[in-house]
């Protein structure tokens, strides 16, 4: 199959059926899936983002990509997480200002664990664990999240969840008709 790799694809817009669905896990790491999360590192860095489900480009799979280190002078670390699960979660929490690729300019604080120790397969197909604090948890554990068609808004009180859903729908309606 020909392939172009490094691929932008359009990311999906909430209110979207497919960002609510549970995905499925993916096992082994085929060309396939390594396409794909070549594809999706493209995706949120040309965005930008810090990080980016396979659900948000219609792949309803259990994986996802980020990379949290803003500061443009640094070498990129990307990581993708296959399978991921969380293996335990700080009972410190920490609240952070989150936005979604998915909704465009929309920010809510979303409170959760501080620290979370993730267990992934890694694109090498071997299992890897390790300890996420800071920026880094909170964008692991809003991933997750996606895969099990979890929303940011989902975290947040119900007047500021319908405020958002109700300007995504505006946006979407908007963007439709241009
Ligand atoms: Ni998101």
């Amino acid at each position: 199959m020909a392939y172009l790799p490094r691929m932008t694809r359009p990311i999906l817009l909430f209110p979207d059926p497919r960002l609510r669905k549970t995905c499925a896990p993916v096992g082994r790491i085929t060309p396939e899936i390594e396409a794909l999360a070549a594809d999706m590192l493209a995706t949120m860095y040309s965005a930008p983002g810090v990080g980016l489900a396979a659900p948000q480009v219609g792949v309803l799979s259990r994986l996802f990509v980020m990379d949290c280190n803003k500061d443009p002078d640094a070498p990129r670390e990307p990581v993708v997480m296959v399978d991921p699960e969380v293996v335990s979660a700080s009972e410190v929490l920490n609240a952070y200002e989150e936005g979604c690729l998915s909704f465009p300019d929309q920010y809510a604080e979303v409170t959760r664990p501080v620290e979370v120790r993730m267990r992934w397969t890694g694109l090498d197909g071997k299992l890897h664990e390790r300890d996420f604090d800071g920026l880094w948890a909170t964008c692991a554990q809003h991933e997750l999240d996606h895969l099990n068609g979890r929303l940011f808004i989902d975290h947040i009180g119900p007047m500021k969840r319908q405020m958002i859903a109700r300007r995504m729908t505006k946006m979407k309606r908007e963007l439709a008709r241009a």
